[in-house]
């Protein structure tokens, strides 16, 4: 089982992904966890070159392929073969941040993106996504108060991540997968939310 995380800036991803693997781990699933850009070596130097630096030091279809050769690094080399161990797999953002932030937001076209996606990962997609939703400038503000040099994307102001926000909730709508919460409730509430669409998806599909 593949799941993944998305939403804009300071949606609190990384803390839900570290609670939703203690509590599949604390019921004897073996779970491997990943992030994008990034997770192996070679795709954590392609994420420096992604994340740092100033906001027009790519263009989006740059930026596209430079994120698909992360992933494709990424799937290949952790991915498929976690999977392949039967391993439940999480990632901290996945091919749907491409979908949004180059295309939705970024304007490479959805056929383009398709293609790429095609071309690097024969369409493969995650089981389950989880899309935190949070209001743009209290996420904003968190991602910001990080300690880091990372802050290429948080850079690109506030009408980029209203846009980044439509389109995730766009995206829900026509995805199946996709599952939307809540991200200003409390942290231990959508921790429960997550864990119950977990646990049916597990349900219903060892029935
Ligand atoms: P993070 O801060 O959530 O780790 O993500 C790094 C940034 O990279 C975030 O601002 C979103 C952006 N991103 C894309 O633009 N496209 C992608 O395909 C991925 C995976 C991330």
């Amino acid at each position: 089982m593949f799941i993944s995380f998305e939403g804009g800036e300071g949606s609190g991803k990384t803390t839900q992904i570290e609670l939703l693997s203690d509590y599949l781990s604390s019921r004897s699933h073996n779970v491997f966890v990943t992030r994008e850009p990034g997770g192996t070596k070679g795709a954590e130097s392609i994420r420096n070159l992604l994340v740092t630096g100033n906001p027009e030091r790519w263009n989006a279809k740059t930026e596209a392929l430079l994120m698909y050769a992360s992933r494709l690094d990424n799937y290949e080399r952790l991915i498929k073969p976690n999977l392949k161990q039967g391993k439940i797999v999480i990632s901290d953002r996945f091919a749907d941040s491409t979908r949004i932030y180059q295309g939705f937001v970024g304007g490479v076209s959805e056929k383009e993106i398709e293609e790429l996606h095609s071309f690097c990962l024969n369409n493969f997609d995650p089981d389950l996504t989880f899309i935190l939703d949070i209001d743009v400038k209290q996420g904003l503000l968190r991602a910001n108060s990080r300690n880091n040099n990372e802050n290429r994307f948080e850079s690109k102001g506030l009408k980029f991540h209203e846009l980044v926000r439509k389109g995730y909730l766009i995206l829900a709508d026509k995805n199946k997968r996709m599952h939307v919460i809540d991200a200003s409730m409390s942290i231990a509430e959508i921790n429960n939310s997550i864990v119950q669409i977990v646990e049916t998806y597990l349900y219903d599909n060892n029935k």
